[in-house]
Formats: structure tokens, C-alpha cells, sequence
């Protein structure tokens, strides 16, 4: 297929303004239904979800499995302000169309804020789990609850980190993508899979390409139960990542894309209209808009006057293709070319979030008043810079590696502490430094240090999420003269292996390094390189506070919980401490 553009899309997906979806309100309906009736039989085999909370509307979600295969199940939505649904607030018949896979889904409207409902769906026969969800907060909000999450393998291991997370007082989850995987059974994260009884299903087994490959993965993993009981313990706000689509994915092509698995934007096509039917999100254009109005996914949600969370896709609207090392080297001579590289990966057309998502972002971030600035995103903002001598290094991992960052990580400190006595060779090899993942921010520089300028010129307090790398970070952000403009904290996978397998480290070693790293890398303060888990990030009016939870195995059924890291800062702290003095970047 040619050019497949933004618009086209947009015309072109069905889900946008989908069959399946539908808008109602508490206060529009008043007349008492008592069941919704179907001619055979059906399951709720994958739960219920409920997402993208607004202060008077919350998406809600399930998906029935039909006996026979009808157009349509009716369904029984019920809405409640207790769990026993005593007072029944709201009911409505609804339908899982068989054209979005059965799935149901639900924008009520009508709610009040920072309340509590509980909700349900049945038809005559069956009733589905209770699920519960949580409006947004309006006014002076005292404080704010997320945990973050991101990068959940099936095969990889067991969900302990969602039903570690179904147990928290929260406003919301967030998660930052990868929630599914497209990989075939034998491939990625599947070593373990069949042992632990976390095989693909025998009908999807292949790597995902068509829709029904995708509907099946999302119906594979949301036959977990941790997974479910996250799902209904609290409302979701979520973003893609690659894997959702495939690895390393950008606009118009991605890593693990073949010619021989068709077009890119057909697959792109299926993945997400996948995506809009099995997650709680709200779809792209709704019946409220103008007809062809375009969004993306980006979107905002305000919890009073303490945080504005900014949701972005850094991943399919803008990105342009990764730049790559080995592009910039001589195959021959081994020399690169830093010219060339610096002015390509400096250009200020060089976009991660396209143009149009970048000055929505800057445009949210001038006008917003809440005191937190938070973006939801996917890769990590920080600069990740090594000591370029380590690129060759890292294609060698194991424990010289190790000691190899231990090394120059000593070297550093002594720097930093002024030790006179370092000769100029050392200095230049402290010097002269690279990013480490140009699928990161670190490849699309410009474009960060607009949103970081934008901050400081409101002066906003910059509180960056990330997920994508399966380990867990905390770093201070600095803008290109060295200015403090927030912080980033990431969260690490779910089940996703993380460094400890990429460098083929065991306990002692991956901790040893977690140790060093922060000397070596300047942004950096805290890292976990080998435990699967997730972050608890609580905003109040006087301070941030991060909590790093761990879960032991994730191959084991019996598992422990333990808070691996904590992490508070005030708001002083974080208000941007400098105007930006000048405009160059
Ligand atoms: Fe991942």
C-alpha cells in the first residue's frame, strides 16, 4: 500500500467511532431495565476494566464469549456507589459486538468527581466480576496516588506485580506500554513459558500480524487473573508502546517488520484497532466531535490543582526512524563520523512526537495550573550518557563489562571530586561520551529540550514517567546549559527481563553495577538493573514520593514483596530553579 497517512487512518478505522462504543449518561437515563436477554449462551471469560477517568466520566469495559457467534450480545451495564449494589445509580442495555470482537465498551458521563462506583454487566443467564473505578478529583486536592507500570510479558512469568498493585489505595494506574508482546511461541521471553504453564495459545503461536492475531494475545493475557483483578480494582490510563505493535516501532516502519509480513500500516491498522477494542481508553473521536476531528492518543487528565498528567505517544503519531551507530561507521576503517552523526541527531526537525503532538504538549504545559507537571510516556527523558569507549564493550557483556563501568565510574569520582592528579587521557575518556539507546529521548534532543525550556519558561514542576526499559531509574533532568528542569522516575517491567539477562550478569554482579552507574552517568541517581516490579508515585502539595516495589520470582506461584527504594522530593526542590536565560539550543 502507498502512503498511508495520519487522516487516512483516521477515516479509515472503523473503532474511531466505533459500533461497539456508545455514550451515556446517569442523569439521561431513568427507565428501569431488568435483563438483557440473548438466544444462546455466553461468558465473561476476560473480566472487566474500567479507564481514561474524567471528573464526570469513566470508560467501562468487558467482553463476552458467546456460545454461537450472534452480531450482537445485549448486555446489562449497572452502576453502583457500593460494592453489594444495593443502590443501583444507573443501568442501560449496551452491546458486544461481534465486529469488535465482542468487546463492550462504555462512556458514562453524568458522574460526580473523586468518587468511587462500582459496576457490573449480565445478561439473564450470567453476571460478570464487580469492577471499580474512581473519577478524577476536582478543586484543591490534597494528594494524588498513581502506580506505574509497564513491559508485561505472559510467557515471561506470572503477574505477581498486578495483583501486588489490585491491593493499593490509588487514583489510577498508569501504564506506559507493552502490555502485550508480539513475539512467537520460541521467541522473546518464552524460554520458561511452557514450564510455567504460560505458553501462547495453541492458535496464536505465530508472531502477530493480522487482527486476529492481535485480538488473541490481548484475549491470552487477559485470561490472567492477577491481571484481571487489577483491571477491576482500579480505573487504567494507558499508552502504547512498540510492542503493542512491534519491536521498535516509528511512524511509518519498526524493527521487527519484515516485507514478507505485508504492509506496515495495514499491521499498524490491526494492532491498534485491537488495542481500542480491548483497553479502557476512550476512542479517538467521539460521537461528541465533529465528524473526521482528529486526536491522538495523547491526552490529559487533570486531578484538581495538584497534578496535570499528560499522557504522550512517543511511538507510532511522529517518530522518526532511529538513528543507528553503525550507520555513522566505516565498515572498513571502523572510524566514525561524528559530523555527520551530530548534525543528524541535532537537527531541529529530528521529532519523536511529530509536530502537532509537540506544540499540544507546550501548549497544555502553559496553560495548565496545577502545581505537577507529570508526563506519561514511554522511553526514558534522561540523558543516558556513557563513555564512548564502552560502545565496543557493551557487544562483549559479562563481568569484564562490569568492571570495565566500575573502572571508569571510580575515574569519575574522583573527577567530580576535583582530583588533580587525573591525567588528561583519563579526562578524555570521561569526556568524550554517547547515549547509550537512540530509540530513547537521547535520540531526539532538540525536540526534548523544547519541552524542557517550555517548562522552565512557565516554571512548572517536571515530574517525567517512564517504562520501556524493564529496570527501574530515578534521574535529575538538566537542560543543555546544565539548568535542573525536574525529575524522571521509571518504572521497571512487570515480567520483562531486564539488563541482568541483556549482559549476562548474575546477582552479585548486576547489583555491583546498579551501585556504580549512578557515579558514572551525571543525570542518574538510583537504579535497578535485574527485579521485576513497579512504582508508587504519591504528589502532595509539599512533596513528591516515589516508592520502588520489587517482587522476588516471577516464576514461582509463592512469591515476596519487598520496597526495594524510596525516593521524596520536595516541591521546592522541584520548581524550576532558573529562567532560561537564552534561546539558543
Ligand atoms: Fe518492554
Amino acid at each position: 500500500m502507498a502512503n498511508f497517512s495520519r487522516r487516512d487512518f483516521l477515516k479509515n478505522s472503523a473503532f474511531l467511532t466505533g459500533a461497539a462504543w456508545l455514550s451515556s449518561s446517569v442523569f439521561g437515563c431513568s427507565s428501569a431495565v431488568t435483563a438483557a436477554k440473548n438466544n444462546g449462551a455466553i461468558e465473561f471469560l476476560h473480566g472487566v476494566a474500567s479507564g481514561d477517568p474524567l471528573t464526570d466520566s469513566l470508560i467501562l469495559w468487558t467482553k463476552v464469549t458467546p456460545a454461537q457467534q450472534p452480531d450482537a450480545v445485549q448486555l446489562l451495564l449497572e452502576v453502583s456507589d457500593t460494592a453489594d449494589f444495593s443502590r443501583v445509580q444507573h443501568q442501560e442495555l449496551c452491546l458486544a459486538r461481534k465486529e469488535a470482537d465482542y468487546c463492550c465498551k462504555v462512556d458514562l458521563t453524568g458522574l460526580q468527581p473523586g468518587r468511587s462506583y462500582y459496576y457490573r454487566f449480565s445478561d439473564s443467564n450470567k453476571v460478570s466480576a464487580v469492577g471499580h473505578a474512581k473519577t478524577l478529583p476536582a478543586g484543591a486536592v490534597s494528594q494524588v496516588r498513581f502506580a506505574v507500570l509497564s513491559c508485561s510479558n505472559y510467557p515471561a512469568g506470572y503477574f505477581h506485580v498486578y495483583q501486588q498493585v489490585a491491593q493499593q489505595q490509588l487514583d489510577a494506574v498508569l501504564h506506559l506500554g507493552d502490555y502485550i508482546y508480539e513475539y512467537e511461541q520460541g521467541g522473546y521471553a518464552t524460554e520458561r513459558s511452557v514450564e510455567l504453564g504460560r505458553a501462547l495459545a495453541a492458535d496464536n503461536q505465530a508472531e502477530m500480524v493480522s487482527l486476529q492475531d492481535y485480538r488473541k494475545r490481548y484475549a491470552l493475557y487477559r485470561s490472567d487473573k492477577d491481571l484481571q483483578q487489577a483491571h477491576a480494582s482500579h480505573s487504567f490510563i494507558c499508552v502504547w508502546d512498540d510492542h503493542e505493535i512491534t519491536n521498535d516501532a516509528w511512524t511509518d516502519g519498526a524493527e521487527n517488520h519484515q516485507p514478507n509480513e505485508g504492509d506496515y500500516q495495514v499491521r499498524k491498522l490491526n494492532a491498534l484497532q485491537a488495542y481500542y477494542e480491548w483497553m479502557p481508553i476512550r476512542p479517538l473521536v467521539s460521537g461528541k466531535q465533529q465528524s473526521g476531528q482528529q486526536q491522538s492518543l495523547s491526552r490529559s487528565f487533570t486531578f484538581g490543582d495538584l497534578v496535570d498528567l499528560h499522557m504522550l505517544d512517543t511511538r507510532i503519531e511522529g517518530r522518526n526512524l532511529q538513528l543507528d551507530y553503525k550507520h555513522y561507521t566505516d565498515e572498513k576503517t571502523g572510524a566514525f563520523d561524528t559530523q555527520r552523526f551530530t548534525a543528524d541527531l541535532t537537527h531541529p526537525n529530528r521529532t519523536l512526537l511529530g509536530p502537532k503532538q509537540q506544540q499540544w504538549l507546550q501548549a497544555q504545559l502553559m496553560r495548565s495550573k496545577a502545581q505537577y507537571q507529570v508526563l506519561g510516556q514511554q522511553v526514558l527523558m534522561a540523558k543516558m550518557m556513557f563513555p564512548s569507549e564502552l560502545l565496543s564493550a557493551f557487544s562483549k557483556p559479562g563481568p569484564e563489562l562490569v568492571a570495565h563501568i566500575a573502572e571508569l565510574s571510580a575515574l569519575k569520582q574522583r573527577a567530580d571530586q576535583g582530583d588533580h592528579s587525573l591525567s588528561s587521557k583519563d579526562k578524555q575518556r570521561l569526556e568524550s561520551v554517547i547515549a547509550y539507546n537512540l530509540d530513547a529521548w537521547d535520540g531526539y534532543p532538540y525536540e526534548r529540550e523544547l519541552i524542557y525550556k517550555t517548562a522552565q519558561q512557565q516554571n512548572k514542576q517536571l515530574v517525567v514517567l517512564a517504562g520501556d526499559t524493564h529496570n527501574a531509574w530515578a534521574s535529575t533532568l538538566h537542560d543543555q546549559q546544565g539548568h535542573k528542569v525536574g525529575i524522571e522516575l521509571a518504572t521497571p517491567s512487570v515480567s520483562s527481563p531486564g539488563i541482568e539477562t541483556y549482559l549476562k550478569l548474575n546477582t552479585a554482579q548486576v547489583e555491583h553495577l546498579a551501585d556504580v552507574l549512578p557515579q558514572l552517568i551525571k543525570e542518574l541517581d538510583y537504579c535497578n538493573l535485574h527485579q521485576r516490579g513497579y512504582l508508587l508515585v504519591a504528589f502532595s502539595k509539599t512533596q513528591v514520593d516515589a516508592q520502588w516495589y520489587f517482587v522476588d520470582d516471577i516464576t514461582k506461584k509463592q512469591y515476596q514483596t519487598r520496597l526495594g527504594h524510596q525516593q521524596s522530593y520536595t516541591a521546592s526542590e522541584l520548581s524550576a530553579l532558573t529562567l532560561a536565560s537564552d534561546n539558543t539550543i
